[in-house]
């Protein structure tokens, strides 16, 4: 076989994407198994569809004997380049055909157009994030020079399988209430997040590279927006009338709504030091699930793989594990 043609398209032409979808081994949505492949491939034309729309887009094509054989979409992240203050990029699509890609030709190719692009722009950092099983991605990106930075696994809830009454509530340690939070809450929230993400594994605390405070910054960040528009709901947990926790909860998007994916999303959690290992978090799940439970079947919910105590905790209140990612960044300039 001769080497892929990597090719430029412009947002108009995207179209030419929708028949060669079905044919890429790795697609979104990996951690929602009860999705029929059409659903996720009308879902993930859709979201590319919004993706070219960013002015910020470049989507590089591999073609093979004028067959598309895999694509890649890269993008500024703007609230990245925002919070962190450093200019940084994501690779937000990359898939290419199994039977082209068993040897990372397709892939590495597509790797190298898009890492040139990123530099042109003058972009410092590029990420991506990619399936746990992907190993040709996971090797072109590697040999690319591209580090793996953190793990996150991905729980799912299914309300359709473990009706709410059927899950064994937590211990609750006396004293211990929940509630929805508040904007006046903000500043008690702030001062959780930074405490409890001081020592915390993440993409951006593993990085050497990132800013010394780009971690504490953009979880401060996640907390601000959710007040303001980014999610749907905080609660809050409380003991004896003082703010010890909070955890991010959001609905399905308009673009997951309109395709039925029948998700509602567990977005993140944190517990003032002080207050860890008194099932703090186990009771901020479990009163989440009863108070949100008629939003959705499917509840999802990402940590990081190193978060034991989460996983014990999600284990014994019925959650499953089902699919993985790994994030990689890579740094353009000395
Ligand atoms: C990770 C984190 C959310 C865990 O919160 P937590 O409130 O300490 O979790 P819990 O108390 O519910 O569970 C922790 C341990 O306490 C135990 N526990 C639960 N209920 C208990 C109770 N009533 N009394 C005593 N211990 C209890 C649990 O069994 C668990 O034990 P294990 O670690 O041996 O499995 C918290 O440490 C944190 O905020 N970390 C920093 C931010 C972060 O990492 N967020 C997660 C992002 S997904």
């Amino acid at each position: 076989m001769s080497g892929p043609i990597i090719g430029k398209i412009d947002p108009a032409q995207i179209g030419v994407l929708r028949e060669a979808l079905p044919r890429f081994r790795f697609k979104p949505l990996s951690h929602l198994p009860y999705l029929k492949r059409a659903q996720v491939e009308c879902y993930w034309m859709d979201e590319i569809s919004e993706a070219v729309t960013d002015a910020s887009s470049a989507t590089f094509v591999a073609s093979v004997s004028d067959r598309i054989v895999g694509f890649a979409i890269y993008a500024e992240s703007p609230w990245d380049i925002r919070v962190i203050g450093r200019r940084i990029g994501a690779i937000k699509h990359l898939a290419a055909e199994a039977e082209n890609s068993s040897d990372g030709n397709v892939v590495q190719a597509l790797v190298e157009e898009t890492v040139r692009h990123a530099a042109q722009c003058g972009i410092e950092c590029l990420t991506a994030k990619v399936h746990s099983r992907d190993t040709a991605t996971i090797h072109a990106l590697e040999r690319n020079g591209f580090l793996l930075m953190d793990t996150l696994v991905h729980y799912v809830f299914d309300f359709s399988r473990i009706p709410f009454d059927r899950v064994v509530a937590p211990r609750r340690t006396s004293g211990l209430s929940t509630r929805l939070g508040t904007p006046a809450d903000l500043s008690e929230i702030l001062e959780i997040a930074e405490r409890a993400f001081k020592n915390h594994f993440g993409r951006y605390n593993a990085d050497a590279r990132m800013p010394p405070d780009a971690a504490k910054d953009v979880y401060l960040e996640w907390a601000r927006s959710s007040f303001s528009g980014w999610a749907d709901w905080i609660t809050i947990a409380e003991v004896r009338g003082r703010i010890v926790g909070y955890a991010i909860w959001k609905k399905a998007s308009a673009l997951e709504a309109k395709h039925a994916l029948d998700i509602f999303h567990y977005n993140l959690v944190a517990i003032h030091p002080h207050f860890v290992g008194r099932g703090v978090f186990a009771i901020l799940t479990y009163d989440g699930m009863r108070m949100f439970r008629e939003y959705a079947n499917h509840f999802t919910a990402p940590t990081h793989v190193t978060h034991s105590s989460v996983h014990r905790i999600c284990f014994e209140l019925g959650w499953q594990i089902t699919s993985a990612r790994h994030s990689f960044h890579k740094w353009l300039t000395p």
